[in-house]
C-alpha cells in the first residue's frame, strides 16, 4: 500500500482528483467503482471542475454503483444511487447509460447481485476503485466479518455503521437495515484502487488498515494483499504514520 499523506482535507482532495483524472486521461474508458460518503465529495467537485474547464472528458467512462440500501428506488434522493449520480455523474457528463446500478428495490436482490457480479466481468472487470474508509474498516458495505472473496450481495449492516449513517438519515433509527454491496471480490480484482480516508475519528481504523493483522474483521485490511492500493489520507488521519510521497 502507498500512503500519500496531505496536510489537510482540501489538498488531499485537489492531489486524489488529479490521479483520478489522469487513470481517466490515460484510458477514457475506464471502468470506475466510486464511493459515495462525505470523504470524496470534495475531490468529486474537483473533478467536476477539470471537466467544465476541459481539462478531462469523462464521456466515456463507464461506473458501476458500489453500494445501495435495500429497499430504495433510484428516484429517492437519499439512494446512494441519486448521490453517485449528482455528485459525480451529472457534473463529469457521464452518460446514465453507462452507468450499472445495485438495485435497492429488486424483487430477487440476491439474483440482481448475481447479475452485477456477471455485468461487471462482462465488462472487463474494474479499472479503479475509489474508496473511502467506514470507521469499522467496510469497504462499500462489506461490513465486518467480510472474507476476501466475498461476492456482491445483501448485507445487514452493523451498529456502527447505522451509527456512522444516521445523520445523513435525520437519526440512526431510520437508516435502513440492509444494504447491497459490492463484493470483497470485486474490489480485490480492481485493477487500481483508491482509499481516501479524513479525520482524526478515522486515525486507528487507518493504522489498523495500514498496519494491523489481516481479518475478516476488519475487511479494509484486505488491501495489504493488494498490488495497486494508494491511500490519500490528510494529516488527521495519518497521525503519525510516514506518507511515502
Ligand atoms: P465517509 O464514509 O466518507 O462518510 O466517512 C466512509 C464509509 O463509511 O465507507
Amino acid at each position: 500500500m502507498n500512503l500519500i499523506v496531505h496536510e489537510n482535507y482540501d489538498e488531499m482532495s485537489v492531489a486524489a482528483a488529479e490521479r483520478i483524472a489522469s487513470i481517466i486521461q490515460e484510458r477514457p474508458t475506464a471502468t470506475i467503482l466510486p464511493a459515495t460518503g462525505s470523504t470524496p465529495m470534495t475531490a468529486y467537485a474537483d473533478l467536476s471542475r477539470m471537466s467544465d474547464a476541459g481539462l478531462l472528458d469523462a464521456s466515456q467512462v463507464r461506473v458501476f454503483q458500489l453500494d445501495e440500501y435495500l429497499g430504495l428506488a433510484e428516484t429517492d434522493f437519499r439512494s446512494l444511487f441519486a448521490w453517485t449520480l449528482r455528485s459525480l455523474v451529472a457534473p463529469l457528463g457521464i452518460p446514465r447509460d453507462r452507468v450499472r446500478n445495485l438495485p435497492g428495490q429488486a424483487s430477487d436482490p440476491d439474483a440482481a447481485c448475481r447479475d452485477y457480479d456477471a455485468a461487471i466481468e462482462a465488462a472487463g472487470g474494474i479499472d479503479l476503485a475509489i474508496l473511502g474508509l467506514g470507521p469499522n474498516g467496510h469497504l462499500g458495505f462489506n461490513e465486518p466479518p467480510s472474507n476476501l472473496d466475498a461476492p456482491s450481495r445483501v448485507v445487514e449492516l452493523t451498529p456502527e455503521s447505522i451509527t456512522s449513517n444516521g445523520p445523513y438519515w435525520g437519526g440512526t433509527d431510520r437508516v435502513p437495515p440492509q444494504a447491497l454491496t459490492a463484493g470483497m471480490s470485486v474490489i480485490r480484482d480492481a485493477r487500481a484502487v483508491l482509499l481516501l480516508v479524513s479525520g482524526e475519528h478515522k486515525r486507528s481504523i487507518l493504522e489498523r488498515t495500514i498496519r494491523g493483522e489481516v481479518t475478516p474483521d476488519c475487511p479494509s485490511t484486505w488491501l495489504q494483499r493488494h498490488p495497486n492500493v494508494t491511500v490519500f489520507a490528510d494529516r488527521a488521519a495519518a497521525g503519525y504514520l510516514p506518507s511515502d510521497n
